[in-house]
């Protein structure tokens, strides 16, 4: 019920964001959410006491990039010069940019904007949203505010600002947060070109994976990606990446990229969609059993096996980041049937590695099973 409210919802957003007359709410606006009424906590005549010093905050990183489910540091420092001789209260906001805002034109959906993750003063802090409990900083010598993310998840990829405030001084810096994993195209069991953005976007979900960002596209595509059909990122774009340009995909004259679409309509228009996997903290497998199974057997045998048919992203995860290689062709939980091979050899599909898909067969046909536990 949800899913079918959530484009409704979006559209009476979108609407009310048209409808709105200044600039102000359908484009970012910078606040830092702090107020500068403490400019003498120091010694009391703050600005005397802070003339000729500088506030310095410093990343030595300005990328990181980690696993799902691991944690991550995002380095951030601090000092200020000339030194101080006495300390002064500093605060730390670490805010965030998700990954699949940047580039929007139009906020919708709350998203496009930066939101908090974390603001610290003295020993008190506060974190918030989906960070909350998974955050800290660091605090491993004087000047460090570095944020420990931990149990990372698919969607905390973005653009994290380190912002220092002491009441005169305002001074961030950036880290940019990836993760490792895998770039699949996916397409609809209705068939090709059916998704809408808000569909490919749950689509993605529910292979345990997330709408592709462009910069994930884009290493995809450094690494060998080639797909002529065009898919959703997360960016709300409409992209392939092609490796070997040839009529039909953008054309010979073109040079190797990723072909664009640019913006598409989120509602009218419909493609395939891009999804990003990264590492599962389970184990995919092909379950040994005596007979083939049509697709209700199948999922009934990994349950008997007291795990659970795999999902897409799941098993591309499994292919790219576990090295698992199977010739054997197996039902997974979309009702499609794909076998992973990272050797490639004959009998077992095309003479590159990948993960061979045999589309969404009739359900009453046999196969074997990939389940996740
Ligand atoms: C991010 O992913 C987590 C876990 O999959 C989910 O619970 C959360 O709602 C997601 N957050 C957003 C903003 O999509
Ligand atoms: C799969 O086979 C079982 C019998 O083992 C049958 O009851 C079921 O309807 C079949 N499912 C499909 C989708 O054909």
């Amino acid at each position: 019920m949800l899913s079918l409210l959530r484009p409704l919802l979006a559209a009476l957003l979108y609407l009310l964001l048209l409808l709105l007359p200044g600039g102000e709410s359908r484009f970012p606006v910078y606040n830092n959410g702090f107020h500068y009424q403490d400019i003498s906590n120091g010694n009391g005549n703050g600005e005397i006491y802070f003339n000729g010093v500088r506030l310095h905050v410093e990343s030595p990183q300005h990328a990181v990039s980690a696993t799902r489910g691991s944690s991550v540091i995002l380095p951030c420092h601090f000092h200020y010069e000339p030194e101080l001789t006495k300390p002064r209260r500093t605060r730390v906001k670490w805010s965030w940019l998700p990954a699949n805002s940047i580039n929007e034109p139009v906020p919708l959906l709350a998203s496009g904007r930066e939101t908090e993750v974390m603001v610290a003063m003295g020993n008190r802090h506060r974190s918030y949203g989906g960070f909350r409990g998974r955050v800290r900083l660091r605090r491993s010598v004087p000047g460090d505010l570095s944020l420990v993310i931990n149990e990372l998840q698919l969607n905390d990829t973005g653009r994290y600002r380190c912002e220092v405030i002491d009441g005169l001084e305002d001074e961030s810096v950036t880290v940019e947060l990836e993760l490792r994993g895998v770039v699949f195209p996916y397409h609809s069991q209705r068939g090709r070109y059916n998704f809408n953005f808000f569909g490919a976007h749950q689509a993605c979900q529910d292979q345990d994976a997330t709408l592709a960002t462009f910069e994930q596209l884009f290493t995809a595509w450094e690494e060998g990606l080639d797909w002529c059909n065009a898919g959703w990122l997360a960016d709300g774009t409409v992209q392939y990446p092609i490796t070997v340009p040839r009529e039909g995909c953008g054309g010979v004259d073109l040079a190797p990229g990723l072909r664009s679409y640019g913006q598409r309509h989120r509602f009218v228009n419909q493609y395939d969609a891009f999804c990003f996997s990264a590492s599962v903290k389970g184990t995919v497998y092909f379950l040994n059993h005596p007979a083939k199974l049509n697709f209700t057997e199948a999922v009934q045998a990994c349950v008997g096996d007291g795990s659970q048919i795999a999902k897409v992203g799941q098993l591309y995860a499994a292919w790219r980041l576990m090295g698992l290689d199977r010739c054997d062709a197996g039902w997974l939980a979309d009702g499609s049937v794909r076998y992973p091979i990272t050797k490639a050899r004959a009998n077992c599909g095309p003479p590159e590695p990948g993960v061979r898909s045999f589309g969404f067969p009739p359900a009453y046909l046999k196969f074997g099973v990939y389940c996740y536990l």
